[in-house]
């Protein structure tokens, strides 16, 4: 399932995005200010848990998200930015990483670095600003699953139809939320209007 949330100040930052001319520091800004609305969306039936605090009249209980149920994954390295925004939000995430790269010939994603530890019962958070075909995301979909992950959200800011069917068809347990569906891929797999190579982008490799 896919949730595109639609408000202006989502649709405004991810426009932003496509402009060449921005600096990779304000790049990754935007990514920030995109990531924490997508974790808003992405994170609203979260079921909270009671929590014993102090407070300024005594012990008392309230509802927080255990955040040491939350594993949050990046597909390096475009995802870093989104990564850590979304830890600055939840402090006490625990993070594991992906290291995957599109093959050019065959634009299938080629794994090269697994940090991921075990995930069972887990809210695993899968972060990914781009998906082109899917296979990055349903590759890093799988991992998390064979770790044992009990629910998977994927937070992502442009996507074509053609990646977010595939994600869906193979994982329709898996909840999606995508600030952007772009019009279409291109013959070498990239998204159209698209906003280019969002790893060259965000770490001056251009
Ligand atoms: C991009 C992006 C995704 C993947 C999407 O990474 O961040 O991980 O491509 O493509 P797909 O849906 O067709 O699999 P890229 O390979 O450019 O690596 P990078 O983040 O290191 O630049």
């Amino acid at each position: 399932m896919h949730i595109s949330p639609r408000h202006p100040l989502l649709t405004s930052l991810v426009n932003t995005l496509r402009d060449t001319t921005l600096s990779p520091l304000v790049f990754r800004h935007t990514i920030h200010e995109i990531t924490k609305l997508l974790a808003y969306e992405g994170l609203r039936d979260f079921e909270l848990s009671s929590k014993r605090i102090k407070t300024w009249r005594g012990e008392d209980t309230f509802e927080h998200i255990d955040e040491s149920s939350i594993v949050v994954i990046s597909v390096l390295r475009a995802a870093l930015p989104m990564h850590e925004a979304l830890i600055e939000t939840l402090p006490g995430a625990v993070s594991g990483f992906l290291g995957m790269r599109r093959d050019e010939q065959s634009y299938r994603s080629v794994l090269y670095y697994d940090r991921v530890g075990d995930c069972t019962g887990k809210t695993v958070i899968i972060v990914d600003p781009m998906v082109a075909t899917g296979g990055s995301l349903c590759d890093a979909i799988e991992i998390v699953k064979q770790k044992g992950a009990e629910k998977v959200i994927t937070l992502n800011i442009i996507a074509s139809p053609e990646g977010i069917h595939a994600v869906e068809q193979a994982y329709p347990d898996v909840t999606i939320v995508i600030a952007q569906i772009d019009e279409k891929l291109n013959e070498n797999k990239f998204i159209i209007p698209g906003l280019g190579d969002a790893g060259d982008r965000a770490f001056n490799t251009l």
